[in-house]
């Protein structure tokens, strides 16, 4: 009886550990793409986020002047506004790290961002902007795999 037990409890062990790793594995692979959709999160950093956070980047050293200016920067941020949705969907997002650095910091950076560029405040908007950003260190701290 007691061996029966002590076999029952390895199996039980095992299990588990099957299953943990299972969604270990599972985890992993929704941080690079989501579970139906074709997109690669790389994909999207690629040529997406990182446009569009480097030229938000370079127009607010440049310092907006015009109309034009000003509503560049507003065109950036709503595109990196949008990310922050687009991160959250197709089972992508394993954890409350992903989760608050897409739909908190960044979702939130970049909405003050265009607040702050509709009214035309550049020190307002280079603020905002240092914290929206917060969002790609975070996230990638914990999930962007070194090469
Ligand atoms: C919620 C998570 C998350 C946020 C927020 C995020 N990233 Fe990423 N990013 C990733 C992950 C995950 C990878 C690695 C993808 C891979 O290698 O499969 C990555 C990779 C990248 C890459 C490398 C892409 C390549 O060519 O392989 C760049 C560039 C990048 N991110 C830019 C940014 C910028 C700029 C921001 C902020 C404006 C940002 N990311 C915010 C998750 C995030």
């Amino acid at each position: 009886m007691i061996q029966n037990n002590k076999k029952w409890m390895v199996a039980m062990i095992a299990g588990t550990m099957a299953i943990a790793l299972g969604l270990m594995a599972d985890g992993f692979a929704k941080v690079k793409k989501g579970d139906t959709r074709p997109l690669n999160t790389a994909t999207w950093m690629k040529n997406v986020m990182k446009p569009n956070c480097g030229a938000l980047k370079k127009e607010i050293a440049a310092g907006p002047k015009t109309e034009d200016d000003w509503a560049s920067l507003i065109e950036h941020a709503e595109i990196l506004n949008e990310t922050s949705y687009i991160l959250m969907e197709d089972k992508r997002c394993p954890d409350g790290i992903w989760a608050n650095a897409a739909s908190k910091t960044l979702r939130n950076g970049s909405d003050a961002v265009i607040a702050a560029a509709k009214a035309k405040n550049a020190a307002a908007v280079e603020k905002a902007f240092k914290k929206m950003t917060e969002s790609c260190t975070s996230c990638h701290k914990a999930h962007k795999k070194k090469k």
